[in-house]
Parts: C-alpha cells; sequence; structure tokens
C-alpha cells in the first residue's frame, strides 16, 4: 500500500467515526457521558443499575460492527449510573471474530468523540496465578500485548491522540488504590496483576499458559488490550477487571475449558463486580472529582 492509499484509508475512516458520531448526538442531543464501560463477561449484570435513557442496537448506528458472539448482546446504552451520565457498550467484539483492530476498537473512539474520558473495562479471563482460584477477580496493573495487529497502525489521526503514545501506566492508578480500598470494604477476595492478551479463539495449550506465566502474566484472555491501547491513545482514563473464570497455571491444575464453564464463573462472580464497579463510580464521580 502506497503512502496515498493510507491516507485515504485514515480519511474514510474519519468520514465513518464522524457519521456514528453524528448519527448519535442527533438523538441523545447535549447528554454528555463522562464515563464509558465495556460490559464483558462477568459484568452484564451491571446494566440493570443503569437509569437507561437511550438503546441503540449496534446494527443501527452507522459503521458499528455487529457482535457476533451469542452470549454477548449487542447494543449502546446511555444513561446514568450512581448519577454519573455514561456510555455503555453492553456486547464488545474480539479479533477472533474476524474484525480488523480498527474495527474493535471504533466504538471507544466514538464514546471519545461524545465526550466520554474515562473508560472502565471488564473480560473474562484463565488465572496464571497460583494464588488464583475460579471467580476470584483481579485488578488490571499493566498487560502484555501478544495480538498480532495493533489498532494504531496506519496513519495517525493527529487531533486523536500522539503517533508514539506513552504505554508506561495504562491503567489509572488512583483508581486502582480506590477500587482496592472498595473490595477491602466489601471484604471480597481481589488480586491485582498484568493481563495478556492473545488472539484465540482456541484456549491455551499447557505448554502455553506455562509460557504465559514465565513472561510475567497473572491472567490470559482475548480482549481489552485493543481497546485501552486506543483509550489510552486519546489520553482517556482507564480501570480494567478481569474475572478469573479457568485455572491456567499451575499445568496440573488445567482442566478442559468450555464456554459453558467460562460462563458459569463469571456469572458467580458478577454481584462482586458489579458492586465494586457501583462503589467506584460513587466515589470518583460523586463529589465533583473526577473533572479533567
Ligand atoms: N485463556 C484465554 N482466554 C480466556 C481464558 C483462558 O484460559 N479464560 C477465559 N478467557
Amino acid at each position: 500500500m502506497g503512502a496515498e492509499a493510507i491516507r485515504g484509508e485514515l480519511d474514510r475512516w474519519k468520514a465513518c467515526l464522524e457519521e456514528a458520531t453524528g448519527y448519535l448526538r442527533g438523538r441523545i442531543g447535549s447528554f454528555e457521558p463522562r464515563l464509558g464501560i465495556v460490559l464483558g463477561t462477568g459484568l452484564g449484570q451491571l446494566a440493570e443499575h443503569i437509569a437507561v435513557e437511550w438503546e441503540f442496537p449496534y446494527p443501527e448506528i452507522p459503521h458499528f460492527p455487529v457482535s457476533t458472539v451469542e452470549s454477548h448482546a449487542g447494543r449502546l446504552l446511555f444513561g446514568h449510573l450512581e448519577g454519573c451520565p455514561v456510555m455503555v457498550m453492553q456486547g464488545r467484539f474480539h479479533y477472533y471474530e474476524g474484525y480488523s483492530m480498527k474495527e474493535i476498537t471504533f466504538p471507544i473512539r466514538v464514546m471519545y468523540r461524545l465526550g466520554v474520558r474515562w473508560l472502565f473495562i471488564s473480560n473474562a479471563a484463565g488465572g496464571l496465578n497460583p494464588a488464583m482460584q475460579v471467580s476470584d477477580l483481579m485488578i488490571i496493573r499493566d498487560h502484555i500485548n501478544l495480538l498480532p495487529e495493533n489498532p494504531l497502525r496506519g496513519a495517525n489521526w493527529d487531533e486523536l491522540g500522539p503517533r508514539f503514545p506513552d504505554m508506561s501506566m495504562p491503567y489509572d492508578v488512583e483508581l486502582i488504590r480506590r477500587a482496592r480500598e472498595i473490595a477491602e470494604e466489601m471484604g471480597i477476595r481481589v488480586h491485582e496483576g498484568v493481563y495478556v492478551a492473545v488472539a484465540g479463539p482456541n484456549l491455551e495449550t499447557k505448554a502455553e499458559y506455562q509460557f504465559l506465566r514465565l513472561i510475567g502474566a497473572d491472567a490470559v484472555g482475548m480482549s481489552t488490550v485493543p481497546e485501552v491501547i486506543v483509550a489510552r491513545h486519546m489520553g482517556m482514563k482507564v480501570f480494567g477487571v478481569s474475572v478469573i473464570t479457568d485455572i491456567g497455571y499451575p499445568v496440573e491444575k488445567v482442566e478442559e475449558v468450555t464456554l459453558e464453564r467460562v460462563i458459569e464463573a463469571a456469572r458467580r462472580a458478577e454481584p462482586w463486580l458489579t458492586e465494586l464497579i457501583r462503589r467506584l463510580v460513587q466515589k470518583q464521580f460523586a463529589c465533583g472529582e473526577g473533572e479533567s
């Protein structure tokens, strides 16, 4: 691809982004979402606590990808959570579904264009830290990207963020500190650790789990990192949590992983994660803090 074609791709992508943003802006009027939430596996219940004002099935929004995984609904919600104006992705996109990284992260760009400056994101993950048990929560402190493509590849839109964005601290330390305090108040087990993203869709071999532990990861999953890279590119503050749905290390503990078991393990952790996020939103956004 020549330089001209690369530029042309950026222009097309800009136009798609403006069209999707314009469509939503035309319907939500002057509503200003501050916090974006990606409801991954384990956080579906949070939607019940949102006072929803607008709801858009993904196929209705111009240029939005459409989720192909049945366990993920596909809707964009606008409303309030604990009084905070939020924009929520109920259902997300994964690389293994066949989307490009630009498609997976398109909704995060739309969030930003609509005013969102904070991102909360959750996922299901395999536990690699031997201290972990099924249905535990892990606050993401850092990540390792093993996905074969990067959402920032191609011409950079300088208005959104720099060509070479810093990634020395992708997850907001203040939000991590608050979340740990809340977990302690609630009396729940939380870990803090490194999430490694792989392409999937197959689960890991024992040798791969061992490798991922060896390179410093505490949990492995197939999402989140592309969204976080794009959010950080635009300077959004990010908080991420994994629900540990199966154990990958030590390898003697590896059992067959089925979608049913992953969903069941995530479902058991849902009330804790939902409560943690609710309280975090209360603390972070109720008292006029969180403006940036
Ligand atoms: N590996 C990768 N992705 C996952 C896992 C796992 O063990 N569990 C849930 N998502």
